[in-house]
């Protein structure tokens, strides 16, 4: 029998219980893991309240980033040993391969050694942010030193990890956060400018900040009426890739800049290169050289018991997190 968190309706954090299962051996191709720690995304507050771009059976299990060691190998599996390390790529269905139990089972393809030095919760934090970055500022915008890269949200765990990314490409990072509250820390953390979203002008400042050169990449979580001063500071030809909406406000659709510079605006998930072999392949090669090198290091917010699984979700919704909330298992 394993311990695993489910929800029989859809609601706030209280809606999570953790109920006991008899979980099958993984299948072909599948591999189960003895789960150390999870790593917590937006993705699943908004799964478990029924308005995620996936919609669950229930009840469902949730979760889509876990570390810990090998405690089963399903048939057809080659490269992995019974006590390997590892940590996993999100699955594009967390409703088929949850995370959030002591046991847990996923795909062969999408589970990685992690590196000997990564603690338990450095493990879980890293694949979402990371890839999700990547694939945004890299893959698709394929940033260049000197480019000004403005990062809304900036204090999550995927607006840190970009922050990270364009600073190691010799970009510039803007990190737009809602209040002051965080600014000494994501100055801490990298970010070469920080603009309070609530609190200061954000067209004036990003202009004043980019100069004539203005800023060419926007990496948007938001949404809402921040679309029009970050649209009005972009460069001819600049890109915004919008990649969640965590605002409840309608977003306008700032028609004149975008005709008048020539924008691209660009929804983007992760699963462009979750889904794609060879983008993984590249996208998982220059994140593991990141962190042996240093340069890519998650930020963990808090850690949780796995018994405080509630209370971890509603520290996530909180907003007072500075990167992943994680919980130990
Ligand atoms: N497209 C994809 O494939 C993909 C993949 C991963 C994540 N995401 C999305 O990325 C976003 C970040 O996810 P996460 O799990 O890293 O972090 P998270 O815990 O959801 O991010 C929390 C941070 O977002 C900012 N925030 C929250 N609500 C906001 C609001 N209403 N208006 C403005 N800012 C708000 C706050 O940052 P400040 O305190 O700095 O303002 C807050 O600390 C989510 O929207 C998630 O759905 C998308």
């Amino acid at each position: 029998m394993s311990r695993i968190v489910r929800f029989h309706r859809y609601g706030g954090p209280e809606v999570l219980h953790i109920e006991e299962a008899e979980l099958p051996l993984p299948g072909r191709g599948e591999i189960r893991i003895k789960v150390k720690a999870l790593g917590l995304n937006r993705a699943e507050a908004l799964l478990r309240q029924g308005s995620y771009i996936e919609t669950p059976s229930l009840p469902s299990g949730l979760g889509l980033e876990a570390a810990g060691v090998v405690e089963s190998i399903g048939a057809g599996v080659g490269g992995f040993s019974l006590g390997d390390a590892v940590s996993v790529i999100p699955p594009q269905s967390m409703a088929r391969w949850p995370a959030y139990g002591e046991l847990a089972t996923f795909p062969a393809e999408l589970v990685v050694k992690h590196p000997p030095s990564f603690g338990w919760a450095d493990a879980a934090a890293l694949w979402m942010p990371y890839l999700t970055a990547y694939g945004a500022l890299i893959d698709i915008a394929g940033i260049q030193p000197g480019d000004f890269v403005a990062i809304t949200a900036a204090s999550s765990s995927v607006g840190l990890a970009a922050i990270q990314i364009a600073n190691h490409l010799g970009a510039r990072p803007i990190a737009i956060t809602r209040r002051s509250a965080k600014r000494q820390a994501l100055l801490d953390h990298g970010a070469g400018d920080v603009i309070a979203a609530e609190e200061e002008d954000v067209e004036t400042r990003l202009r004043a900040i980019a100069g004539p050169k203005a800023v060419r990449v926007v990496f948007d979580a938001i949404g809402g009426p921040l679309f029009v001063p970050l649209t009005a500071a972009m460069a001819r030809g600049g890109l915004l890739i919008e990649y969640g909406g965590l605002s409840s406000e309608p977003t306008p659709f700032p028609l004149f800049t975008v005709l008048s510079k020539s924008l691209t605006l660009r929804g983007y998930l992760v699963h462009e290169i979750t889904g794609d072999p060879a983008r993984l392949d590249a996208a998982k090669t220059f994140i593991l050289d990141g962190v042996r090198i240093g340069a890519l290091r998650p930020a963990i917010a808090r850690t949780f018991a796995f018994d405080d699984i509630v209370e971890a979700h509603r520290f996530l919704e909180s907003n007072q997190q500075f990167g992943k909330v994680v919980v130990t298992v």
